[in-house]
């Protein structure tokens, strides 16, 4: 929940104000625009394939002007979590417009091959005998494990929830600020579960800079390229591991984020994944989930969640926004917070 300055705003305060405002609406207006013309070029690259259909979803589909409505106080939360103190403004690109530039024309060089595959799929992206995690997901390049998705990830999830994905992460840096305000965060144990490489965790570092860290995730192509941005420090450390299987000591963290990761598991993987948070965090440990929203949480966008997964290969979604989290989460003792 959003709070709010509880004294009346300075003229620091509203310049502060306008500045978020710019770069958000810059930000949105960015990724809006990437959008509309990735969809152009999608429906473009549609026409050669005619037979490839979509299954209509049954649910509701929320409208253009709701999803936009819901960005704005998405935008709102993340200044009054800034006010409040929670976290610093967001930082701006650290390679600037030069690197913006460099990474749209990467996307754009990729996205005709995404289409494509996306269009192949029945015959090309059916299940193997591979583990799980090495599929198409999403329908990029080599899945997770790959050097190019490594570059692309960011900007492609940016352009799909049109410039929101970041500030939707911040909100789970709210209850780890309340934890830091009641702890030494140097002694505080935190890991971030499935880090990828490392963005989420750049942000806890700027708001909370003494607080050691560590970033888990199954790709190494990820990590690696996570490295060259965080440097390496031993209190700021990336490794690979599976969710399932923490090398980490029983009760060894105060806490915990684990940010987009459930939706990406088959069920029987959830529930291990499940159990090892609970065997490795505190009693009383803190867990940050974000993820997905599920089926009935907002009515409006049920269709939505049915439609998703067909056009990005997310094979164990539909699974996932029926999970009872609470029953998945009730055998181990944590204060979990979602977001
Ligand atoms: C949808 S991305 C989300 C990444 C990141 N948390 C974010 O917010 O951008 C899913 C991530 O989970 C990683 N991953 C998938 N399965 C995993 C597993 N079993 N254990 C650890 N990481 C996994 C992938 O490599 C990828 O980085």
């Amino acid at each position: 929940m959003a709070e709010t300055l509880e004294r009346p705003a300075t003229l620091a305060d509203w310049a502060r104000r306008a500045r978020f405002a710019t770069a958000s609406m810059s930000r949105l207006a960015w990724y809006g625009a990437h959008r509309y013309a990735s969809r152009r070029i999608d429906q473009r690259i549609g026409e050669d394939y005619p037979d490839f259909r979509i299954s209509a979803p049954e649910g509701p589909v929320p409208s253009e002007r709701r999803i936009l409505s819901d960005i704005a106080r998405l935008q709102t939360a993340d200044l009054a979590n800034v006010e409040a103190g929670h976290y610093p403004m967001p930082a701006r690109e650290a390679d600037g417009l030069a690197g913006l530039i460099k990474r749209a024309r990467a996307y754009y060089a990729d996205l005709p091959d995404t289409a494509h595959r996306r269009r192949r799929a029945p015959e090309t992206e059916t299940a193997s005998n591979e583990p799980y995690y090495l599929q198409h997901f999403h329908f990029q390049a080599d899945g997770w494990m790959s050097e190019v998705s490594a570059e692309l990830y960011e900007f492609q999830v940016e352009v799909l929830f049109n410039g929101a994905t970041a500030a939707m992460r911040r909100q789970g840096l709210v209850p780890l600020s309340r934890l830091v305000r009641e702890r030494d965060q140097r002694k505080l144990q935190y890991a971030n579960i499935a880090c990828r490489t490392g963005n989420m965790l750049r942000e806890i570092t700027r708001a909370f800079p003494r607080l050691p860290t560590i970033g888990f995730d199954v790709s190494e192509p990820y990590l690696r390229y996570g490295r060259k941005l965080t440097g390496r420090r031993r209190d700021r450390r990336l490794a690979a591991a599976l969710a399932e299987a923490l090398p980490l000591a029983d009760e060894s963290l105060d806490a915990a984020s684990v940010v987009y990761l459930f939706h990406e598991l088959p069920p029987e993987v959830r529930r291990a994944a499940a159990g090892e948070l609970g065997r490795v965090l505190k009693p009383g440990g803190l867990l940050v989930f974000i993820d997905t929203l599920q089926m009935d949480d907002e009515p409006d966008y049920d269709g939505l969640l049915e439609f998703f997964p067909q056009l990005f290969l997310e094979p164990y979604y539909e699974g996932f926004v029926r999970e009872d989290l609470d029953a998945l989460f009730a055998p181990h003792e944590l204060k979990r917070e979602e977001a």
